[in-house]
């Protein structure tokens, strides 16, 4: 830039495009050397980051270097083969290229007319996502930033389609309503309490049943529960079922809660934030439920489909449902309509809309389906591999049962007399070591039994080395942690 007008010139476009291009190289080469995670406290990070307001415009190389010597480092590297924690996920070359484009053509999906084609994309896509999902009934779809909003916005339309209510134009307060309530397992996602916290359910409405030791929620404790609230003049609203629970990647059986969802004239809503893509896995596949009759669906790219932060997918079974809900258009929103335009801004909270189904289209052709089967196929592999190293190992159990490759391990020394408060503790210090170590990062659940190392395996550099190192690791920071126990009982 000559001056303080106007932006970089194509070509010093090119030329910085290049010079993070190949930084990204070098980042992506020696990957498996840097450590998933920082050690540096949450005081060091903001002294190295914070500086004053720049008032002299400063070179791209200086801003970039200072990115990849402070930025970088301090990160946690979701992207990383040996990041383990939360749900492991990715982000695929072709996706990463897909939001330099987005961001370069500054698209808008809000209206037909802001952004034809980018629209014509994320219809496609949708109807892709939901073929690979199995919820091919799909009328009203959207693609949103991840699966919370989703959860939101489907709440939001079972809210406006119970009759009589007409809370969209009324609202709620100073309304004399019976209670709407939300019933789900107490291993659902938190998401469903910020949906009745912001639609004004509130929280206390929101039934949470045991799922008990197999995390899965009972047909039958919800059948009575709908009973027990429809006899005290409550209104059910909608009942969330999950496929892929957080904590343990649990499986509710959703045809039978949809038995009952119907009995009672309830919306079915399942979250299958993390779960849902695992279908194209066919190992996976013959264990997860038809989805067919729920009213609504939440699942994840950015969880399990290769693509970057921030990428969900809602779809509902009934047309308009969410274009009910959500649709206001003020005058300067009014533009043409024609067959087989679509308004995307009518159908969640959002005007203003990134391209998000660029990235996903750019993913989905690059790999097909075939690649993303097979991806996830070899992610499914290893966390079999992990299971039978720790099965076939007397001082560690597998402490789910799940079909994706989701391992929750807890270790316990079999030639040691620990009971269960010293057992979390150790594994409490295991998590620890392993993760300061820095070669691997893994989260943490705490179940029936206690407290579990948590592994989810998904990221697209994962490799059987990985795992091997992992597994290294684990049994190495176990046999650290506990040999102090010996002399120290007290210090776990
Ligand atoms: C089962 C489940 N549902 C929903 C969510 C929320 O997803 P998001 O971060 O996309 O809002 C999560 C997040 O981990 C989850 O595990």
């Amino acid at each position: 830039m000559s001056e303080n007008v106007g932006d970089w010139s194509p070509e010093e476009l090119e030329k910085n495009g290049h010079l993070l291009l190949s930084q990204l190289r070098e980042h992506f080469t020696t990957l498996r050397t840097q450590p998933v995670t920082t050690t540096r406290s949450a005081q060091e990070i903001r002294a190295v980051i914070d500086e004053p307001l720049p008032t002299a415009p400063q070179p791209f190389p200086e801003i970039l270097r200072q990115t990849w010597d402070d930025v970088r480092p301090n990160l946690t590297l979701w992207n990383h083969p040996r990041f383990h924690a939360y749900f492991s996920n990715s982000s695929s070359g072709p996706a990463i290229l897909a939001e330099m484009f987005t961001a370069a053509m500054n698209v808008n999906v809000m209206l037909w007319d802001a952004a034809p084609a980018a629209a014509a994309v994320e219809l496609t896509v949708l109807d892709w996502l939901a073929q690979m999902v199995g919820y091919p009934v799909a009328q009203d779809s959207v693609l949103v930033d991840g699966a919370s909003l989703g959860t939101l916005y489907a709440l939001a339309a079972a809210r406006e389609r119970l009759s009589g209510l007409d809370i969209r134009q009324q609202g709620l307060a100073g309304r004399d309503l019976p209670r709407l309530r939300i019933y789900a397992s107490d291993q659902t996602h938190s998401s469903v309490d910020k949906a009745a916290i912001t639609l004004g359910i509130g929280l206390d409405n929101v039934v949470r049943l045991p799922a008990g030791p197999t995390g899965r929620l009972d047909p039958e404790a919800l059948r009575a529960a709908l009973e027990r609230d429809v006899r005290s003049g409550h209104r059910p609203l909608a009942v969330v079922a999950n496929v892929g629970t957080t904590s343990i990647g649990a499986i509710d059986p959703v045809e039978e809660i949809a038995e009952v969802c119907a009995a009672h004239d309830t919306w079915l809503h399942v979250d299958a934030a993390y779960g849902g893509f695992w279908r194209l896995a066919p190992e996976v596949r013959p264990l997860l439920p038809d989805l067919s009759r729920a009213d609504s669906v939440v699942a994840n790219p950015h969880k399990v489909l290769l693509s970057p932060m921030e990428a969900g997918a809602l779809f509902c079974r009934h047309r308009d449902a969410l274009t009910n809900t959500f649709r206001v258009v003020p005058e300067y929103l009014r533009t043409r309509h024609e067959d087989g335009s679509v308004d995307f801004m009518n159908y969640s909270l959002q005007l203003g809309r990134q391209f998000r189904a660029l990235k996903l289209w750019w993913l989905i052709k690059t790999f097909g389906v075939a690649g993303l089967t097979s991806r996830l196929s070899a992610a499914a592999a290893l966390a079999d591999g992990l299971r039978a190293r720790a099965r076939a190992h007397p001082d560690w159990t597998v402490e789910n049962d799940s079909p994706f490759p989701l391992v929750c391990l807890r270790h316990r020394p079999h030639d040691r007399d620990l009971d269960d408060e010293e057992t979390d503790a150790l594994n409490r210090r295991v998590h620890r070591a392993v993760n300061d170590a820095g070669t691997s990062f893994v989260s943490h659940t705490v179940l029936p039994t206690g407290y579990a190392l948590r592994i989810s395996i998904g990221n697209i550099h994962t490799t059987e080395a990985d795992i091997d190192a992992l597994w290294g690791e684990l049994t190495a920071a176990a046999e650290r942690c506990a040999a102090p126990r010996l002399t120290e009982r007290s210090t776990l």
